[in-house]
């Protein structure tokens, strides 16, 4: 499917590329550009560049760059069209689509709308005679009013069909309603309620889209949580309850419980970083969300065998995202819900507490591994020594190293040079193979660095790097650029890949349209992309473009001038003599 231009400007228009990276990499400042740390690669010094003014990212470690649509396509892994779909969401654009495309885009805006008017009708309920039940059991819960208006908690009524009654008065079909799952279908076919006599919990998306709803029973019933089931606008899976609140106030953190209670009350509470799934298991997904909005989590689950299996399978997904994990601990078998609430006025400073005691995971690690042995065990007590020091080898930091070598000589009576020399011995094997990873990255730049996309560009040097000032120039001036499309033909480029660029640029300007990166992305190969960002990117602001470009200009006429040496060989005495008086004019 191909996507108008005139969509694509006006999407580019109302994007700002510093805007959407910031959603995935945190970004300072510095001069006119904004630096941060590389999403594409590991690295530990910011070289991941944005220009806002010139819509364009690279990355000087690894090579990486392009426009805002390669940033979408890149980190969530999205086709072309994808991404301009998931930017014109971000941008509040529709893209004008094929048939079922569209038909799928508005039945999720008509569930949208009517989860947002179920979610008030709720609401409203919660405050009427016949929800004072539900209401009384939120303040035995210890909700305020504020809290409960903030998540927009409510109440569906015992009856079966006031919501699709109400929402049929709306204007709503049965249809719509059954596909919003926010009821059911009868044998013949007509909806009825899926919520009835449940405390409700709407679900929110960072856009503010109602999206689904959590539905708690006040008395035994099972389930004691009915969910929406998935529906073309919600997706279980790829979404973070109170993520939208959580995310303002993160701050490098969040919280991660397991139920809707302990994210609200924890908000209750002053920590407003909290979050929970969504009914299910952590995801890859969630997990890559998480990344977005903060460097450290923790994890915050039930005592429960299986809130420990849980918090071990959020363990082994985080870690490799390169998150910071803590592992917070609430003692005598409560959720954090219970925890605050069991402690009154107090609640939130105990936690606090625990949050703060909450070491990162190294701790918990040597815990759990600590119940694998039985250290009365002499071999068993070496054995769970040695595995230990495995672990505490992995820390970068020599303090933290050696607190927790002198805790674990403390603990097994062992010497602490005996713990430290295994410690040493780990480290220096775990140095080699981080050496081999580094040997192995700046082997890669460096062979990247003699451009695999221009590979013309080293055997004509002069004249690539005046292409590239021109191209940069007519991306970052297209005042400077009008002139010189009608002056410069695209012959007079010596390197092809240079040479297409331009006459891309050129005739998206012959077209009457824009021609920076983002304009002229959508003809270009990923490659070119990148090469396009990197040109941008190594080129230096001038003070007067237009001089610049001149000056540039000269130079491929120079270079055009020069015979090549097969030129040489084949050229005509009266061409070798032109050559030869064009070469002493210039040198006078
Ligand atoms: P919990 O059973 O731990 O509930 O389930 P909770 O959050 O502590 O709730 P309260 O305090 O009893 O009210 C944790 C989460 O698992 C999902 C919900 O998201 C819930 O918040 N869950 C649980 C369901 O989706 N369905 C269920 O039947 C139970
Ligand atoms: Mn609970």
């Amino acid at each position: 499917m191909s996507i108008p231009q005139d969509f694509i400007q006006e999407l580019k228009s109302r994007t700002d590329i510093a805007d959407i990276i910031s959603g995935y990499v945190t970004l300072k400042k510095t001069g006119r550009n904004l630096m941060g740390l590389c999403p594409f690669h590991g690295e530990k010094t910011p070289s991941f560049s944005v220009s806002p003014e010139n819509g364009f990212f690279h990355c000087f470690g690894c090579g990486e760059g392009g426009d805002v649509i390669t940033f979408i396509r890149k980190i969530e892994n999205l086709d072309y069209v994808e991404a301009i779909r998931l930017l014109a969401q971000k941008a509040g654009m529709s893209v004008p689509e094929d048939g079922q495309d569209k038909g799928l885009a508005d039945l999720k805006k008509r569930i949208y709308e009517a989860n947002r008017e179920a979610a008030r009708f709720y609401y409203k309920q919660l405050y009427s005679p016949e929800g004072k039940e539900a209401l009384d059991y939120l303040r035995k819960r210890q909700l305020s009013d504020k809290t409960i208006t903030h998540f927009g908690l409510g109440y569906s009524p015992k009856s079966r069909f006031e919501l699709v009654n109400h929402l049929k008065k709306l204007g709503f079909s049965g249809t719509e309603l059954i596909q919003a799952n926010l009821a059911n279908e009868t044998r013949n076919g007509n909806p009825i309620d899926r919520f009835t006599d449940r405390v409700m919990f709407p679900i929110i998306d960072l856009k503010g889209n109602v999206i689904a709803f959590g539905g708690r029973t006040m008395t035994d019933m099972k389930p004691k949580y009915l969910n929406t089931s998935e529906t073309p606008a919600f997706n279980k899976s790829r979404n973070l309850f109170a993520l939208r609140f959580a995310k303002q106030k993160a701050n490098g953190q969040l919280i991660l419980v397991e139920g809707y209670m302990d994210v609200i009350a924890l908000h209750q509470a002053g920590f407003e970083n909290a979050v929970a799934t969504l009914g299910t298991a952590l995801t890859q997904e969630q997990t890559a969300i998480i990344k977005r909005y903060c460097d450290e989590v923790v994890i915050c689950y039930d005592s429960d065998e299986a809130g420990q299996k849980a918090t071990q399978r959020a363990i082994s997904m985080l870690r490799p995202a390169g998150l910071n994990i803590k592992v917070l601990k609430v003692p005598n078998g409560k959720d954090p819900d219970e925890f605050i609430k069991s402690h009154g006025d107090q609640g939130p400073a105990r936690f606090r507490l625990l949050l703060e005691k909450s070491g990162n995971d190294v701790d918990y690690r040597l815990a759990k591994l600590l119940t694998q042995y039985d250290t009365e065990n002499t071999e068993q007590r070496i054995e769970y020594v040695t595995e230990a020091a495995k672990i505490i080898a992995a820390l970068e930091n020599s303090i933290e190293r050696d607190v927790y070598i002198s805790r674990l000589a403390g603990e097994q009576g062992i010497s602490k040079e005996a713990i430290t020399q295994q410690v040493r011995k780990y480290q220096r094997s775990n140095i080699k193979s981080a050496n081999n990873r580094q040997f192995r990255e700046i082997k890669d730049n460096i062979s990247a660095s003699k451009d695999r996309i221009n590979t013309e560009k080293r055997y004509k040097l002069r004249a690539a790097t005046a292409e590239e000032g021109i191209i940069a120039i007519i991306m970052t001036n297209p005042d400077v650029a009008v002139d010189l499309f009608k002056e410069l033909p695209p012959d007079l480029f010596v390197t092809s890949f240079n040479r297409r660029l331009y006459e891309v640029l050129k005739s998206h300007a012959e077209r009457g349209y824009d021609f920076t990166l983002t304009d002229i992305s959508g003809e270009l190969t990923e490659d070119e992309i990148k090469g396009a960002a990197n040109i941008l990117a190594s080129f230096h602001r001038v003070n007067d473009a237009r001089d610049a470009a001149r000056d540039y200009v000269k130079i491929l006429r120079e270079e055009a001038e020069k015979l090549t040496p097969e030129q040489i060989a084949q050229a005509s005495p009266e061409e070798l003599m032109k050559q030869l008086e064009r070469m002493k004019k210039k040198k006078q």
